[in-house]
């Protein structure tokens, strides 16, 4: 599909993934086909599994009266005191992570069911959700799916904690495995892996989440390299996609520092992928992005020496009528203090918003407070020298964890908002003549809805570039910046409409003052156009050859996943070869 097609297409309001319609015939069978499992090859499957199979119910359908479906028929599901519950901790990621089916991008689910519908008897069908999941606790589980999924050739999904802003572990007419029970924990205190390495390393099973891993390294005197959320699986999306934390600007990324993933691959085989064994499998799943080459059950990971560390935040309020100075404060703060900054290995997050500019230094490892107020006193002075009034809070901590528990910038809500995304080149950011067009993109976006930008350096001085799949655009980049549109629960098509202010306004206002720059895959806007170039940069012929090699069938479907240019996703939710 050409760039123009895509954007025509977009322009038409509907939104690009759904409709791209070819003649072909070969497509996923969906429920209704005749050629779709009976009754008694989904008990057979069930049986395989250990009685682990779960025929779906939407979570918001304990506010609906009915859930009506192919497989279940209707089945009542109101429930007054649940649905009251769920609606108070909706937009919390621990309600989503340990359903079999909830995706916490509400937008991909088609608004099938409806938590917030103030009728019950509006319907709640399943929509974009999968259809079945396998709570798998063993390899053979995920085996016995991939061969089901095969041999009926329907869509298969790997769901982990269900985060990904792109719905890419959800999917209509599908069936899931949910790796969710993998929560094993190893600590490798000598590590002998063909790699050479002979340091301190951590095993993590597939279903492990950034908290545990965090408790579990601080327990062993180490720290591991996740994400700000606590709640994303560390093993799925977040390392297999490249992974941006708090400790990237001293460490590199999560990818960067994997050191073994055993895997069970399309043809059902579990293997092992690392330097030396699967090694193209390896460099693929390091950043090549998750759901596409393989089932990962456990990833090994290199861990580094616990420090102490402080943190701090910044906050200017945006009174109205000092709009003007805070942008201009920003265009500083970008271009002079944000550079030193993380070279200095400090991690920070800024946010702007209609209310005003945050800087979070979640984390400066191994940082006294005393070093971190001098680092950031410039930074403050180039508010107050605009005759604004920064509040300055800065804290001492005795070790990461507990850093990354106190300092704010830690709760996240989840089904909010719906995203799009950008690698901002640090030549783009540092460069005068060119800082300010982006800055007033910047600002386009900021005034009206949230923006914010991780900033880091990961240049190969913290990591090994050339070996991993991560999009090589990582290296020069100075800061991820991720915008996002409030979503309107009353009111399903202003969310489409508004996905396509993100994609047709938001961000390519920023692509075209930052030419050159990419996406991260993980944090970036679903209806990116060519995507394949922007999350994948030089490194997509060799992933595509990897996928081609592992998968030549595509079992492993995900939205702008290696491979899934290929297939279009009709607007009945049917897969088909484009
Ligand atoms: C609130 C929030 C904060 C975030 N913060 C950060 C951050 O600080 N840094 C950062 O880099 N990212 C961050 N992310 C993005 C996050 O990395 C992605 O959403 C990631 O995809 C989550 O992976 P998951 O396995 O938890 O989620 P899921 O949605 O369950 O899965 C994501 C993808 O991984 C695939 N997958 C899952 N498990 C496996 C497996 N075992 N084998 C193969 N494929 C698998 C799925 O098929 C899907 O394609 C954040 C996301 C949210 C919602
Ligand atoms: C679909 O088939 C018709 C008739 O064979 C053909 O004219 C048309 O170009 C095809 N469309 C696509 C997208 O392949
Ligand atoms: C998505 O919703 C639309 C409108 O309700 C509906 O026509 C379409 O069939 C739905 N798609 C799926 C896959 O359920
Ligand atoms: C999934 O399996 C685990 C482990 O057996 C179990 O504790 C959990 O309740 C199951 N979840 C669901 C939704 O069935
Ligand atoms: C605008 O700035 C002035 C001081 O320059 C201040 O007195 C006034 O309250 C501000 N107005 C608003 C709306 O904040
Ligand atoms: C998070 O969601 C809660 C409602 O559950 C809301 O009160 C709060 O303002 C939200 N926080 C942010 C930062 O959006
Ligand atoms: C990143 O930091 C290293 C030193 O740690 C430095 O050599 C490099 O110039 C910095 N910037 C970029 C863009 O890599
Ligand atoms: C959501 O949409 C409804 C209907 O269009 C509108 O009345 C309401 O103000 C919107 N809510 C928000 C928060 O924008």
């Amino acid at each position: 599909m050409n760039r123009l097609l895509l954007l025509a297409l977009s322009f038409s309001g509907v939104n690009a993934l759904s409709v791209r319609p070819s003649n072909s015939t070969e497509c996923r069978v969906i429920p209704g086909d005749a050629a779709w499992p009976k009754a008694s090859d989904w008990a057979s499957l069930n049986n395989q599994v250990e009685g682990k199979l779960i025929s779906n119910i939407p979570i918001g359908a304990v506010c609906h009266n009915t859930f009506v479906s192919s497989t279940l028929g209707t089945v009542n599901t109101y429930d007054a005191a649940k649905c009251n519950k769920l609606r108070a901790h909706w937009f919390e990621g621990e309600t989503h992570m340990s359903h079999p089916s909830s995706p916490m991008q509400y937008s991909a689910t088609n608004n099938s069911c409806n938590p917030f519908d103030t009728d019950p008897n509006s319907p709640c069908t399943i929509g974009n959700h999968v259809l079945y999941s396998i709570n798998a606790t063993k390899p053979s589980h995920i085996q016995a799916g991939i061969k089901f999924a095969k041999k009926h050739n329907i869509r298969l999904i790997i769901r982990n904690t269900g985060h990904d802003f792109l719905g890419k572990s959800t999917g209509p007419h599908s069936l899931a495995i949910w790796m969710h029970t993998f929560k094993s924990r190893e600590f490798i205190n000598k590590w002998n892996g063909p790699d050479g390495y002979k340091g301190k390393a951590i095993r993590l099973g597939a279903g492990v989440q950034g908290f545990e891993a965090y408790a579990f390294a601080q327990s062993k005197g180490v720290v591991i390299l996740s994400g700000n959320c606590p709640t994303v699986g560390i093993t799925g999306g977040y390392t297999q996609g490249g992974g941006i934390g708090p400790l990237s600007s001293i460490h590199g990324l999560a990818a960067d520092q994997v050191l073994e993933y055993t895997v069970i691959t399309a043809k059902g085989d579990l293997v092992t992928a690392n330097s030396k064994s699967n090694t193209d499998l390896f460099w693929a799943l390091r950043g090549g992005g998750a759901g596409t080459f393989g089932v990962v059950t456990s990833m090994t990971v290199k861990v580094f020496q616990d420090k102490r560390t402080s943190s701090a935040l910044i906050t200017v309020l945006d009174s109205g009528n000092n709009t003007d100075a805070i942008y201009s404060g920003v265009e500083t703060f970008i271009s002079v203090e944000l550079p030193k900054l993380v070279d200095n290995g400090i991690y920070i997050i800024w946010v702007l918003q209609p209310a005003g500019f945050l800087i979070q230094v979640r984390i400066a490892h191994g940082k006294p407070k005393s070093e971190l107020d001098a680092f950031l006193a410039p930074t403050v002075q180039i508010f107050s020298s605009l005759g604004l009034t920064p509040e300055y809070l800065s804290w001492d901590f005795p070790d990461f964890l507990t850093a990354y528990k106190t300092a704010p910038g830690g709760q996240l809500n989840v089904s909010d908002l719906m995203y799009g995304g950008r690698l901002i080149p640090r030549s783009v950011s540092t460069d005068p003549a060119r800082v300010g067009a982006l800055v007033a993109a910047i600002r386009h976006v900021g005034t009206r809805t949230p923006i914010s930008g991780v900033a880091f350096n990961v240049s190969g001085s913290v990591s090994s570039p050339g070996d991993v799949a991560v999009n090589p655009l990582f290296r020069t980049t100075l800061f991820n910046l991720v915008l996002g549109v409030y979503m309107n629960y009353s009111d399903w098509q202003s969310n489409m409409d508004n996905m396509n202010l993100i994609t047709q306004d938001y961000v390519r206002g920023i692509e075209q003052a930052t030419p050159g720059g990419g996406a991260y895959l993980n944090e970036a806007d679903v209806q990116q156009p060519n995507w394949q170039d922007a999350f994948y940069g030089s490194h997509w012929g060799r992933l595509s050859q990897i996928k081609k090699k592992y998968d030549p069938t595509a079992v492993f479907y995900s939205r702008t996943a290696v491979g899934s240019e290929q297939w279009e996703e009709r607007l009945d939710g049917r897969l088909c070869k484009v």
